[in-house]
């Protein structure tokens, strides 16, 4: 059973933000389920997920919220930031504007969030390496100014995804 909090000794809630398409709903249902969506659709509001990882000894159970990128949604996105313990923090790498955003995502997760959450820094699409704009040291650099973990992943080609999730929940535990 997936929602049940019965199967694991960690129920962890984390989520994700930034940009709308930038690739936050295919780096979970990549996460979630190894699935890849070319057309995938706006995510309205917010959406959820589990998966159950090991972490040593213990299973813990990540339940990870998918929220809405789009500017209409800012209003109530801020709302589901209470209680998490992680978030991952997308861009896309080819959309410079949506690096651009991070600082922005990252004042409202400090003002919305608790205080230790653990925040992973993501840029995602890094298999379109022709239509890249954002250079991976830049990424780096802020990851360190900001202090976050940072890392690259493509949904789509399921680089990196699975580190980025664990490196979240590892940190977190
Ligand atoms: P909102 O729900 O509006 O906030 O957007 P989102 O961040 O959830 O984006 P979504 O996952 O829906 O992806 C948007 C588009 O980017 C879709 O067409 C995906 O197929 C595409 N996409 C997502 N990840 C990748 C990736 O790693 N590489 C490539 N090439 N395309 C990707
Ligand atoms: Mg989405």
């Amino acid at each position: 059973n997936d929602t049940s909090d019965e199967d694991c000794d960690y129920l962890f809630k984390t989520i994700l933000i930034g940009d709308s398409s930038v690739g936050k709903s295919n780096l979970l249902s990549r996460f979630a389920k190894d699935e890849f969506y070319l057309d995938s659709k706006p995510t309205i509001g917010v959406e959820f997920a589990y998966r159950n990882t090991k972490v040593g000894e213990k299973i813990v159970k990540a339940q990870i919220w998918d929220t809405a990128g789009q500017e209409r949604f800012r209003a109530i996105t801020s709302s589901y930031y209470r209680g998490a313990l992680g978030a991952m923090l997308v861009y896309d790498i080819t959309r410079n504007g949506t690096f651009e955003s991070i600082k922005k995502w990252l004042h409202q997760l400090r003002e919305f969030g608790d205080d230790d959450m653990v925040i992973v820094l993501v840029g995602n699409k890094s298999d379109l390496v022709d239509l890249r704009e954002v250079d991976t040291e830049d990424g780096k650099k802020l990851a360190e100014i900001e202090k976050l973990c940072f890392m690259e992943t493509s949904a789509k080609e399921n680089l990196n995804v699975e580190d980025a999730f664990l490196q979240m929940i590892t940190k977190i535990y």
